[in-house]
């Protein structure tokens, strides 16, 4: 029996189109997927939008529209989005979707049933952008530290989250499951704050009313980060997935870690619900060495990024210019570098290539030595591990094995056929390789090659 494997993006917050920050989470999420397709693994990938908050809220009311409205405008920008970088997604989830709200509610009760949940007053800072809770010494100049902005004094009644009680539990859960929090640097910032001690948590709100009622007390809704997290359980109750709970990975960006490591277990440790396997939080993209701001026009959005030089040129720019798990700078010229000279010049100019020569020549089988020169041992591990920058550079290695091979035998002028019968076995395994980076282009490739009549075809990536 195939093996389940159940991957998560962040729900995002549906205030503006998507753009290449959103876009960077939701592709890797999609390049792990399809790797695990590979592999044989029946894959489920969650992807959706967090539609209720105060955040949602103040956005709908600046354009006048009714939060619900705003929102179901924004959604299909997501999936349109989505579905032009090539994303394939299995469910696109909503927290206003019915059976997410009643998810919520039975979590809600579940937890209030097992007496983790309080009624008291909540007094401190709250910053609607992070839809977080601040402490005094975590602002700067009386503004978030995040935003910048002015930060909102809160005084109300409000139902508290025994968070505090689940300290040593997680301090346990971080030291007995080593890579719960990935990478292991992001981790350590955790851990030490959970040492330092851990508030009751504030779930609930009454100064208005955009998000789920609790199920004990209708006068109040649930805090939105209690309502969204529970997005990535909800999904697999539906029939059929339930075999996909726990979660293998839930893929995020560091902003929102500590939600991840800290309040999501901590909630399902109360509800009694089995805690996904991984959270790994990668790095934060700058547009041009700044913050992506849309104020301050410092951000690409997604059709933006996609006219640049392509979808798979998009894709492979944002896996391979940085590790994941740390930040990275994007920049047009950037992308179009990378597109230039290594997907025009290294894989576009093999591919055409040896296409070429097997279209005059033909192939005659043979045992293949070239293929020796790939490391696919090496390859699975680095993937396994999302060191994906360095499964890229194996690959492009190992294309650049095959530039020099058709080089230095000149087979234009050798004609060998067993040699191109090397070099087409290597093209189409450099697309299976490449498949969950570069699908488009490696579906082309691989057809191009398993075909009766190999011809040279078209150019796959133009230069710029
Ligand atoms: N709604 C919450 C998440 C709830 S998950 C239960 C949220 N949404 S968001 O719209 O703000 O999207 C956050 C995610 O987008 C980040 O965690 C990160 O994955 C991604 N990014 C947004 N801007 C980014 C960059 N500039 N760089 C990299 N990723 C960024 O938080």
């Amino acid at each position: 029996m195939a093996k389940n494997f159940y991957i998560t993006t962040p729900i995002y917050y549906p205030n503006d189109v998507p753009h290449v920050g959103h876009a960077y989470t939701t592709i890797a999420a999609d390049v792990i997927s399809r790797w695990n397709k590979i592999k044989g693994y029946k894959v489920f990938f969650l992807t959706g939008t967090d539609d209720h908050g105060k955040k949602i809220l103040q956005a709908a009311e600046k354009v006048k529209k009714t939060p619900k409205k705003f929102t179901d405008e924004l959604v299909p920008k997501f999936k349109d989005a989505w579905e032009k970088l090539n994303v394939e997604y299995d469910r696109f989830i909503r927290t206003t979707d019915k059976d997410h709200e009643r998810i919520v509610k039975e979590v809600l009760k579940k937890v209030y049933d097992k007496g983790d949940i309080y009624k008291g007053e909540y007094e401190g800072y709250y910053c609607t952008g992070c839809e977080a809770y601040y402490t005094e010494k975590d602002l700067i100049d009386n503004c978030c530290p995040i935003h910048k902005t002015k930060i909102e004094k809160l005084k109300e009644e409000s139902y508290f989250f025994k968070l505090s009680k689940y300290q040593k539990d997680l301090l346990k859960l971080y030291t007995e499951n080593s890579e719960f929090i990935s990478p292991n640097k992001r981790k350590r910032e955790v851990v030490n704050r959970v040492k330092e001690g851990l508030k009751d948590l504030s779930i609930s709100r009454t100064s208005f009313d955009w998000g789920i009622k609790l199920p004990f007390d209708d006068k109040h809704i649930a805090y939105v980060w209690f309502d969204a997290l529970l997005n990535y359980y909800s999904a697999t109750r539906e029939k059929g997935k339930e075999k996909f709970w726990p979660a293998d990975v839930h893929i995020i960006g560091k902003d929102i870690l500590w939600f991840h490591a800290v309040y999501w277990p901590a909630m399902l440790l109360s509800a009694g619900i089995k805690l996904p396997k991984k959270i790994f939080a990668h790095g934060w993209w700058t547009f041009d060495k700044e913050k992506i701001s849309k104020s301050r026009g410092k951000v690409i959005n997604v059709d933006k990024l996609i006219s640049i030089a392509g979808v798979d040129s998009a894709r492979y720019f944002l896996l391979r210019a940085t590790p994941f798990g740390d930040d990275g700078d994007f920049s047009e010229q950037a992308l179009i570098d990378r597109h230039n000279n290594e997907l025009a010049n290294k894989l576009g100019n093999l591919v055409s290539r040896v296409a070429g020569l097997i279209e005059k020549f033909g192939v005659e089988k043979c045992s293949n030595k070239l293929i020796k020169n790939l490391n696919e041992k090496k390859i699975e591990k680095l993937f396994d591990s999302y060191k994906f920058d360095k499964v890229l550079n194996e690959i492009f290695g190992f294309v650049d094995v095959c530039n020099e091979y058709v080089q230095k035998n000149e087979i234009w002028k050798t004609n060998d056929k067993k040699k191109l019968f090397e070099l087409k076995e290597a093209n189409l395994k450099i697309a299976e390789l490449l498949w969950p980076f570069i699908p488009e282009s490696a579906d082309k490739i691989k057809k191009q090659f398993s075909a009766k009549k190999i011809k040279k075809g078209e150019i796959l990536f133009k230069k710029i």
